[in-house]
């Protein structure tokens, strides 16, 4: 069987679906492999790298793809508008895995089962103890919210630590963190080791151990709604507008006070929630810095806009689109290693596919098989039935 390594092509993206280590392993499974001449330029991985690791260089993307079984990817594919459709050449019955992002891309999840591709979207692996090797929200968010944390040094005209010279004290910067879930919990860390002053906030109330075991305050309204804000899958709901009211008091309360703002809260399937406004970004100090994680899936902060820094009140709010990408060599390694998980579940000792769809990992993250949508939150509703023609 051949297993393909395009180069991928959106706008922001440096990563690679797999780095010449995973190459050795995904051949020790029986697997021819080839990647696409560049693929790896984005993380200084050579070509001659990859032919090292056993691997064969195509010219092109179609060249790649066309008789591959399985196609490994880090964004979905793009379309015609996008100057390559990178669907069509995929033949039929071969297998996808990339992240799909498919509740905002439900068209191209129906037009992937019309094509008959097996298409696992990997940020729907479910997140049971088994697949944790596979867990891309984890791998990337983590790297994530560590880079935002730099990036808000960076855009930041002060120290972060406390310092005590013979020409004066420095004082910490202040940070908060919104949403203390994987990046979070790492933007967290990160601004601590930099010697900030860290509070974060959540609506789940299993975050307040973790925030204060890295040195955080936890910030939250702690109201009966919050003691139910946890989905059974440690998610985070979407909170009524009572709730939603009380959080923006406290928030506006505490964010006056600092000089960094961290944003990463998200709802799976759904908009980001809108925790900092307008006004609350009026009412810091001029200088402060606003990272908006979120910003991709609308944004956690009112103002802010992907792939740009927007100033508002004096007040810098960065919205950099695909913050994994900004560290892509540490990104790349750890997504590969994701995927080459996924691999190996789908692929036989006999080197040839085995997709289990009993299997819990597989029910969760494939969308189409066999020219149809086999995910239950993706498969079109039912016609409703046609109305009764009277005569
Ligand atoms: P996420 O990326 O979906 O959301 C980020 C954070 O934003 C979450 O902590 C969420 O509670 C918070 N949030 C959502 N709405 C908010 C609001 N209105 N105000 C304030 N905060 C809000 O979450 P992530 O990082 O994917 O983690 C979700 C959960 O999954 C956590 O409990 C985490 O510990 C758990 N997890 C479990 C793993 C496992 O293998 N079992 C692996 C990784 C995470």
């Amino acid at each position: 069987m051949k297993l393909a390594i395009p180069r991928e092509r959106r706008a922001h993206e440096r990563r690679v679906a797999a780095t010449p280590d995973t190459v050795k392993r995904l051949k020790a499974l029986g697997l021819d492999i080839v990647v696409e001449s560049g693929a790896g330029a984005g993380v200084s991985v050579s070509d001659d790298a990859y032919v090292a690791a056993g691997a064969t260089v195509a010219a092109d993307y179609v060249a790649a793809v066309s008789d591959a079984d399985i196609v490994l990817k880090v964004a979905r594919p793009t379309g015609a508008e996008d100057g390559l459709d990178e669907i069509a050449p995929l033949k039929r019955g071969a297998v996808l895995l990339a992240m799909l992002d498919p509740y905002r891309n439900k068209p191209q999840v129906a037009e992937l089962a019309a094509r008959g591709v097996a298409a696992f979207s990997m940020e729907l692996v479910p997140r049971i103890t088994r697949a944790q090797a596979m867990d891309v929200l984890s791998s990337q968010a983590n790297l994530a919210g560590y880079k935002s944390v730099l990036d808000a040094a960076g855009e930041f005209g002060r120290a972060f630590p406390m310092m005590m010279t013979a020409a004066g004290t420095i004082p910490p910067a202040k940070v908060m963190v919104m949403g203390a879930g994987v990046a979070g919990l790492q933007a967290i860390a990160t601004a601590r080791r930099l010697g900030a002053v860290v509070c974060a906030t959540d609506v789940r109330l299993a975050a307040k151990e973790q925030v204060e075991s890295l040195g955080g305050t936890f910030v939250m309204v702690d109201d009966e709604e919050a003691r139910q804000a946890e989905t059974s899958g440690g998610y985070a709901k979407e909170m009524s507008d009572a709730y939603k009211k009380k959080q923006a008091a406290l928030i506006a309360e505490t964010i006056r006070k600092q000089d960094i703002v961290i944003c990463t809260a998200l709802i799976p399937g759904r908009p980001a929630p809108r925790l900092v406004s307008d006004e609350m970004v009026a009412s810091m100090k001029p200088g402060s810095v606003i990272i908006d994680l979120a910003v991709e899936t609308g944004g956690n902060c009112e103002g802010s806009v992907a792939g740009e820094i927007v100033v508002r009140h004096g007040v810098r709010i960065v919205g950099h689109a695909n913050v994994p990408s900004r560290v892509a060599v540490d990104a790349s390694q750890l997504y590969a290693k994701n995927l080459l998980s996924l691999v190996q579940l789908i692929v036989g000792k006999d080197g040839a596919l085995k997709i289990d769809r009993e299997d819990e990992i597989v029910k969760g993250a494939l969308l189409s098989i066999d020219g149809a949508i086999v995910h239950p939150n993706f498969v079109p509703p039912p016609a409703p039935p046609s109305a009764p023609t009277t005569l």
